[in-house]
């Protein structure tokens, strides 16, 4: 194979309680790459459609073609010679996991070209040093379920200790993105660094909850185990009218409602397509009446990462 085109999807990571531990991968909306192996040695990244110029082009700036530098480099092959073309299908800056589909893409793309070396949990390290680029930190809870597909839970980051975890049957997420920039970079500076004992216990209580609503296939559990009080509160002044979407997923029949990684997107999550439906609706209509664009997807969780299409 010498030509390959790749989706990755986007990820809300989080899942409200989880920080920087918890994420899950859903079908819609994602990125495409296109890549191709080419006789001139290097990995150069030829085109960027659908970031209105707001991606660095240079080759080593960009998250998809350092990625790929970084996974031929282990490799020991800079024999290689790849030509890069990313078409960004969803927004940035959106709190969906968009620069880590973007590397996920590049980095299953690259993968299978080179004879599928490694498995989806080994390019784990790879993606996170394009997230390392992309916000300063390597955080794993995009990249690992953006590759993994369905729930990853990150044990532990040193060593890297990645658990699949299962999806309940009949599980959708209803997210909004209301079009405001909140680069996770700065939405990670905000947080604060100390956290109360009392909030801590709250926290890893939910966390082990949502964890065992998974595993029990109890929908309701995972529910209301989606409480954050350590980092909702700050980053939801933020997000516009931020109260008023919960309330609305809340009484639209969601079982839990929360950001979706650093914002500003929300997600709901629900039991049933037609309830995640209502619930975007009803948000998309409150942020219109705030002046506010927004753009909606209603997904199953995705249980299989990137595909080649
Ligand atoms: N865990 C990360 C954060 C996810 O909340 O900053 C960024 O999408």
């Amino acid at each position: 194979m010498k030509e390959i085109k790749v989706f990755a999807p986007a990820t809300v990571a989080n899942v409200v309680c989880g920080f920087d531990v918890l994420g899950f991968a859903v079908n819609e909306p994602g990125d495409e790459v296109t890549m191709r192996l080419v006789d001139e040695p290097g990995v150069r990244l030829l085109k960027i459609t659908g970031d209105d110029a707001r991606l660095p082009l240079d080759s080593a700036k960009n998250t998809v073609s350092a990625s790929v530098l970084h996974y031929l480099n282990h490799l020991n092959r800079p024999d290689v010679g790849v030509e890069i073309e990313l078409h960004k299908k969803m927004p940035i800056g959106s709190g969906l996991g968009s620069s880590s589909a973007s590397t996920v893409a590049g980095l299953f793309a690259i993968n299978q070209l080179m004879g599928n070396l490694l498995t989806a949990k080994e390019l784990v390290p790879f993606a996170m040093r394009g997230e390392e680029l992309a916000c300063g930190y390597g955080h794993a809870d995009n990249v690992a379920p953006a590759l993994m597909g369905g729930f990853v839970l990150i044990r532990s980051y040193e060593p890297l200790d990645l658990i699949a975890l299962p999806t309940p049957s009949n599980l959708f997420a209803a997210i909004v993105y209301p079009e405001v920039d909140v680069p996770t970079k700065d939405a990670r500076e905000m947080i604060r660094a100390k956290v109360l004992l009392k909030d801590a216990v709250t926290q890893w209580g939910n966390v082990a909850g949502l964890v065992s609503g998974l595993f029990l296939n109890d929908i309701d559990l995972v529910g209301r185990s989606m409480k954050d009080v350590l980092i909702e509160p700050t980053r939801s002044i933020l997000i516009p009218g931020f109260e008023a979407l919960r309330v609305l997923a809340m009484d639209n029949g969601a079982v839990g409602f929360g950001i979706s990684g650093s914002g500003p997107s929300v997600f709901a999550l629900t039991k049933d397509e037609a309830t995640a439906r209502k619930i975007t609706t009803a948000q998309q209509a409150h942020l219109t009446k705030l002046n506010i664009n927004s753009k909606a997807y209603v997904s199953s969780v995705n249980a299989e990462g990137p595909r080649i299409i």
